[in-house]
């Protein structure tokens, strides 16, 4: 388990590690946007990490390359779809609401 702390509420939850940002937000019950099946299609799943974002899976090419197609990308860009949790507490900054 990890800490999943969601912006701009501020609310904490306990998170499963190895399941995907997407799948905890939506446990949580944060409205987080999701288009194309969590398939790294659309970018409507963009946040920001604000802390914990070394203890997140790697960013793959299909997700670097949504990324790079985006708006508003920063250094702490992820798709929630495509970032699997690990063991550290993450801070994310949800930038889209449902
Ligand atoms: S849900 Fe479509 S890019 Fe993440």
């Amino acid at each position: 388990m990890t800490t999943l702390t969601i912006l701009p509420a501020g609310t904490t939850f306990e998170a499963q590690a190895g399941t995907t940002l997407m799948s905890a937000l939506k446990a949580a019950g944060a409205a987080i946007m999701s288009k194309g099946e969590g398939k790294a299609q659309w970018g409507a799943c963009h946040v920001f990490i604000h802390e914990g974002r070394k203890g997140l899976s790697k960013i793959q090419r299909t997700e670097n390359e949504k990324l790079d197609a985006l708006v508003g990308v920063s250094s702490k860009s992820r798709l929630a779809c495509q970032a699997t949790l690990g063991e550290d507490p993450v801070t994310v900054e949800l930038l889209s609401f449902v």
